[in-house]
């Protein structure tokens, strides 16, 4: 094992702040939360999801973060810091795989997201839908050059990863949260100034019966909060392991979570003001991002700029996800295994690189494209392994631990080390051994059950 004492600490406290929320804001909140709100029936789930948020999403990030830094080590060592001799440890190692798992095809999706950016440059963006899905069709379709998008867009998260936690991470999150901040703005104010956003607005803002009944709209707000945190895999344990003792994690995290869910409602507010006053379906499942958005984009007034803050922002906000999922799996071979961050990062990059593979051919070459909502492409069935299965079983069983076998009173303790600032209470420990198990639970049962069943 490393030397713990050679560790590497955020430079300020706002570095952790801008890392974990930028790993936190991505495809989930551009894309995943508009939609689920869409087909959950509007603003009800939007209160639901808040409370979910405060309830279950909240307290799991906090667990994560403490355990991180009290370890100050990966997630497999923190586990094994934490309970020595046992097999926790391999709930660390399932997230290690899991980050693994979801960076290979992430970086598949942020490749698009590239290209697209460079698409909608060439003015290859066209007001007619069914003429958008095929260009969406034949990118995704072809053999080489999606590949080599992915092969950029993990190039510049590798890039940044080895130049380390402070001058690698802190730093490019310092300078691309302006940017993701200010393309937002841009985008929402162009989106609900446009003639007949109304429609778009009551669809996302005003609540009416949950449309698919409640119990899957718990579901849906329970799974969403765990997807768009980027929770259930250690990315807090291990950002969490570069936080110092004097840095207040309660509050943190109610900053990551405030960012987080602020710019999902930007999001929506974004995204279906625009669908709606340009006349298109909103229920366009994933195919809204890369196929709906470009035919609205070329509908409006100045769309060819639109289109292309859209895409770098989709992109820059991909890319701060990424680097997230490279640095879980990255730290855990310079802890564990004693290489270099350099190396650790070249040789996972490339790694990853090569299982994503066919994640992108499984879109032409191999199978057929799939583009609903839930598909059958190989990068779908790993989309779903990850989000129903290894995230929800990973956050159970690392709820489980800290309530549990660590103890609440440990977690707690830990998180209120700092003398100022937000104090965890009493309420902390309660939720932690039984609103979080309970919770977490339901939805990976439910889930896999109606996968099969259905
Ligand atoms: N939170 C990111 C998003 O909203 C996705 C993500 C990044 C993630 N890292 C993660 C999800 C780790 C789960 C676990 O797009």
């Amino acid at each position: 094992m490393a030397d713990g004492s050679r560790r590497e600490s955020w430079a300020s406290r706002l570095g952790f702040i801008l890392a974990a929320a930028g790993s936190a804001v991505g495809l989930g909140n551009i894309w995943r939360f508009p939609y689920v709100v869409g087909t959950n029936g509007g603003a009800i789930f939007v209160i639901i999801y808040l409370i979910i948020v405060v309830l279950v999403g909240y307290p799991m990030m906090v667990t994560e973060s403490v355990i991180g830094r009290s370890s100050k080590r990966n997630p497999v060592g923190a586990f094994k810091a934490l309970a020595p001799n046992s097999l926790w440890w391999i709930v660390g190692a399932l997230g290690v795989l899991t980050g693994f798992v979801i960076l290979s095809y992430y970086s598949v999706v942020g490749g698009w997201s590239l290209a697209y950016v460079f698409r909608s440059i060439g003015g290859d963006f066209g007001s007619d839908a069914g003429e958008m899905t095929n260009l969406f069709l034949g990118h995704v379709s072809d053999a080489w050059v999606p590949v080599i998008w992915h092969l950029v867009f993990m190039g510049l998260t590798v890039a940044i990863i080895a130049g380390g936690v402070v001058k690698g991470i802190q730093r490019w999150v310092t300078v691309l949260w302006p940017v993701m901040g200010l393309l937002i703005l841009v985008l929402v104010i162009r989106s609900v100034t446009l003639e007949g956003a109304g429609a778009g607005l009551a669809f996302f803002l005003a609540p009416e019966a949950p449309s698919q009944g409640w119990g899957r709209l718990l579901i849906d707000a329970i799974a969403q909060s765990f997807f768009t945190l980027s929770l259930g895999m250690g990315v807090f344990i291990t950002y969490g392991s570069y936080l110092s003792d004097r840095d207040n994690i309660p509050s943190s995290a109610v900053a990551v979570v405030g960012l987080d869910t602020g710019i999902a409602i930007l999001g929506g507010l974004m995204i279906f003001p625009a669908v709606f006053a340009l006349g298109f379906e909103a229920d366009a499942g994933v195919g809204l991002t890369f196929m709906t958005l470009p035919a609205v984009f070329a509908t409006m007034p100045l769309g060819g700029l639109f289109g292309t803050i859209f895409f770098i922002l989709l992109s820059v906000a991909a890319l701060t996800s990424a680097i997230s999922l490279l640095e879980v799996v990255t730290a855990w071979l310079i802890d564990e295994k004693g290489w270099s961050r350099g190396k650790s990062a070249a040789v996972l990059g490339a790694v990853i690189f090569l299982v994503g593979i066919p994640s992108s051919l499984g879109f032409g070459p191999w199978e057929g494209v799939s583009i609903g909502a839930i598909g059958d492409t190989l990068l779908d069935n790993y989309d779903w392994v990850a989000n129903s299965v290894l995230l929800p079983l990973g956050g159970l069983l690392t709820a489980i631990f800290a309530g549990w076998i660590w103890t609440a009173k440990s977690a707690q303790d830990e998180a209120n080390k700092a003398g100022q600032g937000l104090r965890l209470g009493g309420w902390y420990g309660p939720v932690l051994k039984f609103v979080l198990p309970l919770a977490i639970a339901f939805v990976m049962i439910w889930g896999i059950i109606e996968h099969f069943v259905s």
